[in-house]
């Protein structure tokens, strides 16, 4: 309730937090109280997560427009694009970055935000993802910088065989079996954003084979994961043969939430 106050409001989590909002003698909202009545009871009966209803999210400075064509961008992938600025050894003014798999384009846009000179490929099969994607960067006034594709994975991408910096990408990674079992609110997110198959590594695989193809010598892989696969996915690519300083990172749970390799 909280955050859709904070949304559809003028006030502060520290003023719900507190009560002082109960002082004031009006709210400023943009939706009357009917609306927001109809809004709430949406999300008790349908259990609509509140960033679909509000069509909005905040994500690193960011504030995103979601819908249900898209993935809501997760707080821990935030970190993604702290890992890419820690990680590039690249200094190459002319650097091309790729975002497989974009969603609302937040990966994009964080990339676009740290490299201004890079031009950034976002890739997604979805065309109304596609859709929300640019609309984002529109807003977020870095659309100059980012091309949208539409595609699979690589697919649209031949045209940058060797010249890829960096590729990024939280591809759906959960196995197939465990998807009912999620919250509901999940069962709202696009199924192609979630289902990575019978063990969940069926998209992970694909772009541990294919990425040298594109990738620069020492050129960055980083692909987000989830709880329990890490060790499955630096095998992978040790396998693979063309990858080195093969790394598992954290995020700020302690969770072994990234896999980080670079195009030998
Ligand atoms: C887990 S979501 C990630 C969205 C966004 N990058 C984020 O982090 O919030 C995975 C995305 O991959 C896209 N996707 C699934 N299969 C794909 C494919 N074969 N080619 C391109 N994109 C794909 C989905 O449409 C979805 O937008």
């Amino acid at each position: 309730m909280d955050w859709l106050l904070q949304t559809v409001t003028n006030l502060d989590s520290l003023s719900l937090r507190l009560g002082t909002f109960q002082n004031l003698t009006y709210i400023q909202s943009d939706r009357s109280l009917a609306e927001l009545e109809k809004l709430w009871q949406q999300r008790l009966q349908k259990r609509l997560p509140v960033q679909y209803l509000v069509e909005t999210v905040f994500w690193r400075r960011f504030r995103l427009k979601v819908t249900p064509a898209v993935l809501i961008p997760r707080p821990e992938t935030e970190l993604i694009i702290d890992l890419v600025r820690e990680n590039n050894p690249i200094s190459q003014p002319e650097q091309h970055w790729v975002d497989l798999g974009t969603g609302s384009g937040a990966i994009a846009l964080g990339l676009a935000e740290i490299f201004p000179q890079a031009t950034i490929h976002a890739v997604d099969c979805s065309h109304d993802a596609l859709e929300v994607a640019r609309e984002n960067a529109i807003d977020s006034k870095l659309d100059r910088n980012i091309r949208f594709y539409q595609g699979s994975w690589w697919e649209p991408l031949h045209f940058l065989e060797g010249k890829v910096t960096g590729m990024v990408s939280n591809p759906p990674y959960i196995p197939t079996a465990e998807i009912p079992k999620l919250q509901p609110e999940v069962a709202h997110e696009p199924r192609q954003a979630l289902d990575g198959g019978k063990d969940g590594l069926e998209d992970i695989r694909y772009l541990v084979e294919n990425a040298p193809q594109y990738l620069v010598s020492g050129g960055i892989w980083l692909v987000e994961i989830m709880l329990g696969q890490a060790d499955t996915v630096v095998e992978l690519l040790k396998r693979q043969g063309k990858y080195s300083k093969i790394k598992k990172c954290h995020d700020l749970n302690g969770i072994e939430r990234f896999i980080l390799a670079y195009r030998r």
